[in-house]
């Protein structure tokens, strides 16, 4: 049977494995606090550092515009995300959707796949965490040596020490880690909501002249390093003009990274099919909103040739007279990637969880504490192989593949959205994607667009990555996975059923 050979498991199957005792998360979360949530994982490094990056090296004060076109393919996404989760509310988001609908090969695949995102992205802000401290240290004259903080560490000690607080907060159970959540994101959005209100009264019409910046020719971006549109198409390099704001969107991408973790909390949420809908497209449509304002806010008030590239909004702050503001947003931004680093890692604890508790990964890392009713054991190591990338390995390269792990795994949540409708049209839907397959399918290309404005490199290591996915699944998950293992007595006799009610 063509579905067996697949080896798709079904939405039922996947549901009623959350209900085996050993394997039940908490029920806590409402949509309030799934946005919140979806906020607090959304908000960070993107905003608070590459807003700057962005507007002086490759787009302008046209970074506003870097931004709305990253939402919007972030919006066709997390329509098609919302679906899912409205459908199939079982803990493990693109994974879960994808062993439903394109197999356990390609489920795996997207699973390894989200490491990139969720452990790699938490490593990444981790880093940008230490270094926000450090700076903040400087002020107070108290910075620490830079072979134990900020970027270039050889041992980056306080990103370490943040990643083991949060995964000790995870542990302790989703309700606190929703409670810390809650207070970081109230002073993350009054820092945002401040840097909007108050930036407002300083920005002059001149800084934005010329919005686009004409077009120039990059001098670097050739071979492996220029963007894989360009290397395949022969695109001319450039910054600036349209391609820039085009390249920018690829980039500002990161600054959107996280809605779709909301999706990984479905197991925790009181009414998954309503809440997980308004959790997702709720905290994208405030952040969006939020970003494009900030944007035009901070290009406002400073030439964009003059931005800082380490700390824009602050330091346009200071370029204004206004230091302490300038301070009370470094440490909005370092309470801001606080959360960040915590959701990411939550995120992938509970990916995880689902691949374990599938088999694909051991089962014995699957169990729930006792007690605190979240995976422990998964959380832990989630906590220990993140802490050691943060600490211990340079992050500037790998950074990139956070990007293209995030848009592929969209790219097949797409194309899920299209398959699960053709093969299960009957499933109740509570939130429905319109237009499809139109809409779904805009979301992949827009999505796959995105992915090609990225290096050559970027996509070699992405290979590289997604190989070594293969032969691991090949060594270790086919042979073990529970679907292999329920047996063909049973699926026949499933299909059997099937076959005699039809
Ligand atoms: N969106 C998150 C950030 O910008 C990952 O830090």
């Amino acid at each position: 049977m063509a579905t067996n050979k697949a080896r798709v498991k079904s939405v039922e199957e996947s549901i009623r494995d959350t209900e085996e005792p050993e394997h039940q998360l908490k029920k806590n979360l409402s949509a309030l606090d799934l946005t919140v949530f979806g906020v607090g994982v959304i908000i960070g490094t993107g905003i608070f550092v590459l807003t700057g990056v962005v507007a002086k090296d490759t787009a302008g004060p046209a970074v506003a515009l870097s931004f709305v076109v990253a939402g919007i393919v972030c919006g066709l996404a997390a329509i098609c995300y919302a679906e899912f989760a409205s459908t199939v509310p079982v803990a493990g988001s693109a994974y879960t959707f994808s062993y439903a609908t394109l197999g356990e090969l390609v489920a795996w695949i997207i699973g390894w796949d989200l490491v990139l995102e969720l452990a790699l992205g938490g490593a990444t802000v981790a880093v940008g965490w230490s270094g926000y401290l450090n700076q903040l240290l400087g002020d107070l004259g108290l910075a620490l040596p830079t072979s134990i903080a900020g970027d270039e560490a050889t041992v980056n000690i306080p990103a370490i020490v943040i990643v083991a607080v949060m995964t000790a907060v995870l542990v302790l159970g989703i309700k606190l880690s929703s409670r810390v959540t809650s207070i970081i994101v109230a002073i993350k959005v009054a820092i945002v909501l401040l840097v909007i209100v108050v930036g407002l009264f300083y920005v002059k019409a001149a800084n934005y002249s010329p919005f686009i910046p004409p077009a120039e020719p990059t001098e670097t971006g050739s071979g492996w390093t220029a963007p894989l549109i360009q290397t395949l198409f022969g695109f001319a390099p450039s910054t600036f003009g349209v391609g820039g704001i085009l390249a920018g969107a690829a980039i500002v991408f990161f600054a959107f990274i996280g809605f779709d973790v909301v999706a990984t909390a479905a197991e925790e949420t009181k009414e998954p099919s309503r809440d997980l809908p308004r959790g997702i497209i709720g905290s994208l449509v405030i952040c969006t909103v939020l970003y494009v304002a900030v944007s035009l806010v901070v290009v406002g008030m400073q030439q964009y040739t003059e931005l800082s590239t380490a700390a824009p909004l602050a330091d346009a702050f200071r370029s204004v007279g206004l230091p302490f503001l300038s301070g009370a947003i470094s440490v909005g931004a370092l309470a801001g990637l606080t959360s960040v680093v915590m959701i990411l890692m939550l995120g992938q604890s509970r990916v995880l969880f689902a691949m374990s508790r599938d088999h694909l990964l051991p089962p014995a890392l699957a169990s729930v504490h006792p007690r605190f009713g979240t995976p422990y054991k998964i959380t832990i190591i989630t906590g220990a192989f993140v802490a050691v990338l943060a600490g211990f390995i340079p992050l500037d390269v790998l950074a990139e593949l956070v990007n293209i792990g995030t848009l592929f795994a969209f790219v097949l949540v797409s194309i899920a959205v299209i398959v699960l409708r053709r093969t299960r049209p009957e499933l109740p839907r509570s939130f429905r994607v319109p237009l499809v397959p139109f809409v779904p399918a805009l979301s992949a290309l827009a999505s796959i667009y995105l992915m090609l404005n990225l290096p050559g490199d970027t996509w070699a290591r992405f290979g590289a990555w997604m190989l070594l996915g293969f032969v691991v699944y090949f060594l270790y998950g086919r042979g073990r996975s529970r679907f292999s293992q329920r047996g063909a007595a049973e699926r026949a006799a499933a299909g059997q059923r099937a076959g005699g009610e039809r």
